[in-house]
């Protein structure tokens, strides 16, 4: 069985073809962060229309790139929630026409849903049931999946996301949107110890009072050294903060398996944090390819199919 999954529900225009034994067939991504950048944040009007322009391109890219034939395609996938909803509605709508076109059944996937799963594209021996942190520019959540059609969120944020911290603090600091990536690399650089960055006291993620504490001292310093002690600070804190809740939710539902994914499941600090954890635990720690951590169709189609053949 192959299916072709899209993906539109923020930035990112994503086209992936996938089949039942979990192969990602092709995949083309079209970003246009840079167009964005120089809002300071993603437009939603401007990738609306950015996936617009781009769908249709991208569809045929990557059907060409895996040399399937549309007939030899049994189902289409797309993300339908959450996210922008002009976004949403463009890959919504071109998929209706595929699935409309070649008589083809429509599977709706939830993003955040796929991002939880998506450490089972490069896995083969990763399963459900296993928990998931989902960790991006819109989401911090850790997520049990028991099934793919039963997924239990345990904690979440409250306010910010951590991707979005990272990218205000990064702007705050002078670097360009979205500048989690950037201060990823910084931290390696810089002394952890040197700024304590403060932890929330609730039973749920929060990372306001982190993003307001790391801008107030952005605002204050000038030497690129500390501005390397602050991304250190800042990345490996919030590294800590959601590792430690992650294996303590693991602890207390018996879960030896652990998943990663969204934008800042790329980033090598929190790679690092929760490895060591997973391994002086006795964890299995699961990671993918950075291109499935950030917003990606191959996601959707692992999901969509699975979904369908359950
Ligand atoms: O999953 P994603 O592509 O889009 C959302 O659904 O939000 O995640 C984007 C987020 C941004 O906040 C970006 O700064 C962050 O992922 N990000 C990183 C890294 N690469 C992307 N954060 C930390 N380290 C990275 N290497
Ligand atoms: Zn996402």
């Amino acid at each position: 069985m192959i299916v072709l999954a899209i993906e539109t529900s923020c930035d990112d225009t994503s086209v992936a073809l996938v089949d039942d034994k979990k192969h990602v067939l092709a995949m083309q991504t079209v970003s246009r962060l840079k167009e964005h950048a120089k809002f300071g944040g993603v437009v939603p009007e401007i990738a609306a229309r950015h996936h617009e322009a781009s769908i249709l391109c991208a569809a045929e890219s990557a059907l060409n790139l895996s040399g399937i034939k549309k007939s030899e395609i049994s189902a289409v996938a797309v993300a339908d929630r959450p996210g922008l909803k002009g976004s949403l509605l463009v890959g919504t709508s071109f998929a209706k026409g595929i699935s409309l076109a070649g008589n083809l059944p429509i599977i709706c996937v939830d993003h955040i849903e796929a991002h939880a799963v998506s450490c089972i594209i490069e896995n083969n021996n990763l399963n459900p049931p296993f928990l998931s942190l989902v960790i991006s520019g819109g989401h911090t959540s850790v997520i049990e999946v028991k099934n793919y059609k039963n997924f239990k969120v345990y904690f979440k944020t409250i306010d910010d996301a951590a991707g979005e911290v990272l990218d205000k603090v990064a702007r705050n600091m002078g670097i360009a949107y979205p500048g989690g990536a950037v201060l990823d690399k910084m931290a390696k650089f810089g002394d952890k110890n040197k700024f304590k960055m403060p932890i929330p006291k609730i039973n749920n993620f929060s990372f306001s009072g982190i993003k307001t504490w790391a801008i107030n001292i952005a605002k204050k310093i000038n030497s690129e050294d500390e501005k390397k002690d602050l991304a250190a600070s800042l990345v490996y804190g919030i590294s800590n903060y959601v590792s430690e809740n992650l294996i303590r939710i693991a602890h207390e539902i018996n879960y030896k398996k652990i998943a990663i994914g969204g934008g800042v499941a790329c980033s090598e600090v929190l790679r690092e944090v929760i490895a060591k954890k997973c391994q002086e635990q006795n964890f299995e720690f699961y990671k993918t390819q950075k291109k499935y951590c950030s917003d990606n169709a191959a996601m959707i189609g692992i999901l969509g199919m699975n979904q369908f053949l359950e």
